[in-house]
């Protein structure tokens, strides 16, 4: 692998954008040796945190049939130190959403990272960059799913398994992409325990990092350590473009019973659909379509650390998940 360069924060170089566009590029950094980065300092980071800026969520234990019971909760009023003593002692995850908007130091590392890759100049030009950060509990899960924007993930601390998968059928189909552009819920794919033959698996150390293909599906399992990680997001003209054809395939498959034929970037149908998904947008039909809040129905426990107390009745939550 290689080294980083005196004075860098990770061995991304400007070439690494186009390596990651056909196969997950696993690198090095330097983010989770950084005392900003420690862990009093990201349980500071919990304690300074907006409500609107987290989702903590419990993954409740499997229900009949294999179905999965997640649900969203609330901190309680425990201090950041007490929240990552839940989590590293519970079956929960946490998601402080756009830390680049709440903390300056988060801002400066993603900035960071991005520069090295070379990612905000031509011929790559991404914008749109958000990062989060993730703390989940040992031996916690994240599901078989895909995303839409550019992703990456930066390991601080504990160890984690990352399964890519191909971006292609049978691992991800047109429909499958559709339907989450449609309602921006990111699980819902169709997993197979016979994709993992060709899956790429990476065990993710604390100073390493992965950049994987647009859409790539992928899902984690933690090993036995709390977790904490970057995740980082990034648009381009192109994936804007592909994110424009999701939408409006969406809709003419699902609203007008046509089945798709293109996923030209270009040209005439291109800008047909283009013109198609932002009436939708603008007549506020695709946020009726994506108006499916979860509510939040716990919150942390301050007797039993990893514990979760039942709220009565649901509060509706706003934001969204990365
Ligand atoms: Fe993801």
């Amino acid at each position: 692998m290689d080294r980083i360069a005196p004075g860098a924060l990770s061995a991304l170089t400007p070439q690494s954008p186009a390596q990651w566009q056909t196969a997950p590029l696993l690198f090095q950094h330097r983010l989770h040796a950084d005392p900003r980065f420690a862990k009093d300092a990201i349980a500071g980071l919990i304690d300074r945190y907006p409500r609107r800026g987290y989702s903590i969520v419990h993954m409740g234990e499997q229900g009949a049939g294999g179905r999965r019971v997640w649900r969203e909760g609330d901190f309680g009023g425990l201090d950041g130190a007490r929240v990552l003593d839940a989590i590293e002692r519970g079956r929960l995850w946490l998601n402080l959403r756009d830390g680049h908007e709440h903390d300056a130091d988060l801002d400066a590392a993603m900035r960071g990272v991005f520069a090295e890759a070379g990612a905000l100049a031509p011929p790559v030009s991404s914008y749109g960059h958000r990062l989060g950060v993730l703390v989940s509990s040992p031996g916690a899960q994240v599901y078989y799913h895909a995303d839409l924007p550019g992703q990456g993930l930066l390991q601080l601390h504990g160890r984690k398994r990352i399964y890519i998968y191909p971006p292609r059928l049978p691992f991800l189909s047109e429909q499958g992409l559709e339907n989450i552009a449609l309602s921006q819920l990111e699980v819902g794919l169709e997993y197979r325990p016979e994709f993992d033959r060709d899956a790429q698996v990476f065990d993710l150390e604390p100073g390493q990092g992965l950049f994987w293909p647009l859409n790539s599906p992928h899902r984690i399992e933690n090993h036995d350590s709390l977790n904490v990680s970057m995740t980082l997001e990034y648009w381009t003209q192109q994936i804007r473009r592909s994110q424009m054809i999701n939408v409006a395939n969406g809709i003419l498959r699902n609203h007008y019973g046509v089945a798709p034929r293109s996923r030209r970037l270009g040209g005439p149908a291109f800008y047909a659909k283009a013109a198609l998904q932002s009436l939708w947008r603008r007549s506020g039909r695709l946020d009726g379509l994506r108006r499916a809040a979860r509510p939040i129905d716990f919150r942390l426990d301050p007797d039993r650390p990893g514990a979760i107390l039942d709220l009565g009745a649901p509060t509706p939550r706003d934001g969204r998940d990365a």
